[in-house]
């Protein structure tokens, strides 16, 4: 009889279920591929002896029900993917017999309960991807033992506790997405140890307490994003050690202090993000001096004080600029209407004043906010004038 070693069914806009399968025929298939179908109903028990599967895909249809424990008999699996279905049983402890996966993707499920601790025994693991799910555990601490995880996404669950330390042993992570979660405590300082990270998002979980300095080590950083938590130190300098930020987001916390000078280091830094905290003090022309590349400088909702620097005007690539909601003082630097490219200017509540150049040629003066401000009458009717405000100011005092 013909041998059949592989399936590839993928995207065939196949209605059907495996209820009735008859798997006797592909007892030695290494390679099952139904993925981007109409597949309903659940996955059947017998998968499991499908022993010499190394590829397993049932991803993008409509399975639901139960993740079989039977999945544990498929040792020679090394890829296996059941994204986007409707399963919606725990993940089970028995995964962790699959000890030759490389590649596990059961994002976009209904699945709850526990990340299993038995996924340390995944050792080949480098691309985890359980996002957008019902996990309400903690993280397993030996998730750790993973060490070649390169890509972890555990995004979108309802996963809480602590980060747990022994994730500073993931040296090879590139990865790490633990956003819109519940997960509290401080940031552990071993993440700092996870020294191939160059994307890193503890967004919108209830994190507390510091940054630690160790994020300094994280050389390669390009992408990190803390914002909506409960941190509430000042950004330690260390943060000026990652060169390779483009995109840093701290919105949204308890922070304070000054902004440490070492920030004047991120270069490359385009996406600059730190409103809604309780940042102090200037913004000194040496901080600022090399954001050259910086787009969205969004500073709102913080007591920065003292002058808006000249040296301003030379953030040449600025699109979006908020430093709305502080107490800065001093006039309006007119370099700062001599950028180009920018489309979105709010200098609402501070305490500035004029004075205003001849001729402002502002692409969208819907998008100038100057208003409460400590302009002088004259000023003020200028500052209408510039932004087309629906009212003019009183003219009357
Ligand atoms: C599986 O492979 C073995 C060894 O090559 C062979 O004897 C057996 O008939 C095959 N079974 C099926 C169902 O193809
Ligand atoms: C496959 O597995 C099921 C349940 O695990 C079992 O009942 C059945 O005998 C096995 N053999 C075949 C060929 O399906
Ligand atoms: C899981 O899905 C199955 C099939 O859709 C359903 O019968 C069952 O009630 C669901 N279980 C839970 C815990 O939601
Ligand atoms: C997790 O969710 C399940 C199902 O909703 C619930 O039974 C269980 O108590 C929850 N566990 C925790 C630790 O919240
Ligand atoms: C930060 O919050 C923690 C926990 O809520 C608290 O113990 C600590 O005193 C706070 N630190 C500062 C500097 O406010
Ligand atoms: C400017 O900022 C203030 C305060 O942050 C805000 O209320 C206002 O809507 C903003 N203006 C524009 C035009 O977005
Ligand atoms: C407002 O402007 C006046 C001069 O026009 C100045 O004396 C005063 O200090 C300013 N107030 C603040 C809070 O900057």
């Amino acid at each position: 009889s013909t041998q059949v070693s592989q399936i590839d069914l993928s995207y065939f806009d196949i209605y059907a279920t495996l209820t009735h399968f008859n798997f006797t025929p592909f007892l030695n298939l290494t390679q099952f591929n139904l993925s981007g179908n109409y597949f309903e109903g659940p996955i059947p028990s017998a998968i499991g002896n499908l022993s010499k599967l190394t590829t397993l895909d049932l991803g993008h249809n409509f399975f639901s029900g139960e993740i079989p424990v039977e999945i544990g008999m498929l040792t020679e699996l090394k890829y296996l993917d059941l994204r986007e279905n409707s399963l919606n049983s725990s993940i089970p402890s028995e995964l962790g017999l699959c000890t030759n996966l490389a590649y596990l993707d059961l994002a976009s499920n209904s699945l709850e309960g526990k990340i299993p601790s038995s996924i340390g025994q995944l050792k080949e693991l480098q691309y985890l991807d359980l996002r957008e799910n019902s996990l309400n555990s903690s993280i397993p601490s030996e998730l750790g033992l993973c060490t070649n995880l390169t890509y972890l996404n555990l995004t979108s669950n309802h996963l809480e506790g602590k980060i747990p330390p022994s994730i500073g042993q993931l040296r090879e992570l590139q990865y790490l997405d633990l956003h819109m979660n519940s997960l509290d405590s401080s940031i552990p300082s071993e993440l700092g140890l996870c020294s191939s990270l160059t994307y890193l998002a503890l967004a919108s979980n209830h994190l507390e307490g510091k940054i630690p300095s160790s994020i300094g080590q994280l050389g390669e950083l390009r992408h990190l994003d803390l914002q909506n938590n409960s941190l509430n130190s000042s950004i330690p300098s260390e943060l000026g050690l990652c060169t390779n930020l483009t995109y840093l987001a701290l919105t949204s916390n308890k922070l304070s202090g000054e902004l440490p000078l070492s920030l004047s280091n991120l270069n490359n830094i385009t996406h600059l993000s730190l409103f809604a905290n309780r940042f102090t003090g200037p913004l000194l022309p040496s901080l600022l001096s090399n954001w050259t590349k910086v787009a969205h400088l969004l500073l709102q909702h913080n007591s920065f004080s003292g002058n808006i620097p000249p040296e301003i005007g030379r953030l040449s690539n600025l699109i979006d600029l908020d430093l709305s909601r502080n107490q800065f003082s001093g006039s309006i630097p007119l370099t700062l209407w001599k950028l180009r490219n920018i489309l979105s200017l709010n200098l609402s509540y501070n305490n500035l004043n004029g004075p205003f150049p001849e001729n402002i040629d502002f692409p969208f003066p819907e998008n100038i906010d100057l208003s409460n401000n400590n302009f002088t009458q004259a000023e003020a009717f200028l500052s209408w004038k510039i932004t087309f405000a629906s009212a003019p100011p009183s003219l009357t005092s």
